[in-house]
């Protein structure tokens, strides 16, 4: 019985949809959004497929020249603690199922294009005390510094020292989208910077029980987020700080303290915007008309926004049958 029950699994792995040594189900699959743009994010799609087991096996395979799909299989333990893998240009890092990922550190991007970050947990650099504002230890989950044409897709990120995603330096044609954004103090800034460059479509995340950044963008050319859900959030909810200019479409804020705030040189738009308990500052329109249009740039969907609190949930985070 049991070779008869291995039968298929050969048969698959000499399919030609089988390239190196083995398959991955979704893992051909390209950005949309401003990643979209600027030729396109396809990660390392073309390359060959490998796969992680451990922690020094993703350190090897992130560092290579060549385009490779990565999968990480299990949970891999950061060594040391808190440390963000380098990840060079056209790589796709892509989770085994629902549980795989990185426990206790990260991943960089430094000066490289083209990466896809999809279907990974990564968790669990809070220290439960002492790094909670982040100033002990830069412990990002994703940190991008000066890069472009990256995706970052289905993650789940929860419970770390610093940043959940920290986009730096002027990094580009970025989209964000599907993630589970969970039980963190400062979820997702985007800046450090005080040029006026970064494109960045943010949709279809589920932003749960944290605290501030949701995200905060300081000097974003053009923010695009749609189809956002934000639920129990105590700080705030979507900033448009420094001369960010953000266009919000179909987005439903629940328990939501300061939802949507603009600084004194933000511009803000909205579009189909609901709020459930929400308190503090909504700023829905400020210098509105001169805000971008997404659709000179790209087509999209918006949702109908009584269906994000079931269906983005849903949606979100890594999938059992993905990268499998
Ligand atoms: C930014 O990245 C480019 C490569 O894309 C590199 O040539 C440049 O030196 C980087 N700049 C900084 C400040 O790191
Ligand atoms: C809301 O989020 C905070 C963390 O920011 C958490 O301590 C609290 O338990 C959450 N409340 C609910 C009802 O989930
Ligand atoms: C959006 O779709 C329409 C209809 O297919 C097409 O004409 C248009 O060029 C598309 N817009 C962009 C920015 O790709």
């Amino acid at each position: 019985m049991r070779a008869l029950i291995l039968l298929p699994a050969l048969l698959l792995a000499a399919s030609p949809f089988a390239r190196g040594e083995q398959s991955c189900v979704d893992c051909d699959v390209e950005a949309h959004g401003f990643a979209s743009l600027n030729g396109g994010t396809t990660g390392g799609k073309g390359g060959r497929i490998v796969t992680a087991k451990s922690h020094s096996d993703l350190i090897q395979y992130a560092a290579a020249a060549e385009p490779l799909i990565i999968r990480v299989d299990g949970m891999l333990k950061a060594k040391p603690f808190g440390f963000e893998v380098p990840v060079k240009s056209h790589k796709t890092i892509i989770g085994v199922g629902a549980n795989s990922g990185i426990e206790k550190g990260g991943l960089n991007i430094n000066s490289q294009t083209n990466i896809i970050i999809r279907n990974l947990n990564i968790h669990g650099t809070y220290d439960g005390k002492n790094n909670w504002a982040g100033k002990e230890g830069d412990y990002d989950a994703i940190q991008v510094d000066n890069s472009t044409n990256i995706w970052i897709d289905g993650n789940h990120l929860a419970e770390m020292g610093d940043g959940l995603i920290d986009l730096r330096r002027d990094s580009d044609y970025v989209t964000v989208s599907k993630n589970r954004i969970e039980k963190h103090n400062k979820a997702f800034g985007i800046g450090w910077t005080t040029n006026v460059i970064s494109k960045i479509t943010i949709n279809d995340n589920f932003f749960h029980s944290t605290n501030v950044r949701n995200p905060s963008g300081d000097n974003i050319k053009y923010g695009h987020l749609y189809n956002n859900y934000y639920r129990n959030i105590t700080g705030y909810g979507n900033y448009a700080r420094g001369q960010s200019q953000l266009l919000i479409e179909t987005s439903y804020f629940e328990d939501v303290f300061d939802p949507i705030v603009a600084g004194p040189n933000g511009r803000v738009k909205t579009n189909w915007v609901k709020f459930k308990r929400c308190d503090g500052q909504i700023h829905l329109d400020v210098l509105g008309d001169t805000v971008f249009r997404a659709t000179d740039f790209y087509n999209y969907t918006l949702a109908d926004p009584y269906d994000i609190p079931i269906d983005v949930p849903y949606n979100s985070g890594p999938k059992a049958d993905i990268g499998v």
